[in-house]
């Protein structure tokens, strides 16, 4: 009867652990609909931060408000970076907007993170997209998104990032790592008409 009551117990405690191992750490690959939509990635809060940018622009006349940019990949994903200086297939990347802020509280100059403004999402997953890459946009509420057309994203990632589709360049500690393993295209950090 003891021994009932102690094998019980045990599989109560292991079931729990597996419950908070999945609450703590869903597996971070894309999922999609059965129409291939992809479904809004909810805890990349938890994944690795690359870098952040403050008003970043792609075009001359850039100006007015300046939002912050927050770019995050899973561990997963940035481990397999260190080993090779690739990108595994199922990679996941985003792009998150905050907007900025000056005054509040204590603070007088500089700018500081508020709201989240958007979300944009890269995936590198051939078995879902013939040309491997895609990209989405997520609004606060919503919950899946169809990819977006190439003009939108697809060819000024292709023609300008400096690792396969990705903007290594402006990733300080991932930089040095494509180097080592020669994936890092130099010529995309030129100035003018980067290639
Ligand atoms: C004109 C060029 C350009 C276009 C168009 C563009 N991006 Fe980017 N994207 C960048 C640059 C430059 C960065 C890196 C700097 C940063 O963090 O803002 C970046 C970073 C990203 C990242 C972080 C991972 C990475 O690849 O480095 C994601 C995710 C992303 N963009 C998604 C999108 C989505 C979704 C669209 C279309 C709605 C889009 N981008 C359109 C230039 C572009």
């Amino acid at each position: 009867m003891k021994n009932v009551l102690l094998l019980s117990l045990a599989v109560v405690a292991a079931v729990g652990l597996l419950l908070a191992a999945a609450a703590t750490s869903p597996p971070a690959l894309p999922q999609y609909t059965a129409d291939n939509q992809m479904l809004r990635p909810e805890n990349y809060r938890d994944w690795v931060f690359l870098s952040a940018g403050l008003g970043m622009s792609y075009s001359p006349q850039a100006g007015g408000h300046e939002m912050f940019t927050n770019v995050f990949v899973p561990q997963w994903a940035y481990q397999e970076f260190q080993k090779s200086g690739k990108w595994p297939d199922k990679s996941i990347f985003v792009v998150e907007e905050r907007d900025s802020q000056t005054r509040g509280s204590i603070n007088k100059v500089g700018h500081f993170q508020t709201d989240l403004m958007g979300m944009g999402v890269e995936v590198k997953d051939k078995s879902h997209f013939p040309e491997e890459w895609a990209y989405f946009n997520f609004g606060d509420g919503t919950k899946s998104a169809r990819a977006n057309p190439k003009e939108g994203c697809f060819n000024c990632h292709a023609a300008h990032a400096a690792v396969e589709h990705s903007f290594v360049q402006f990733y300080p500690t991932l930089k040095p790592v494509a180097k080592k393993f020669s994936t890092y295209n130099a010529q995309r950090e030129n100035v003018d008409g980067a290639k």
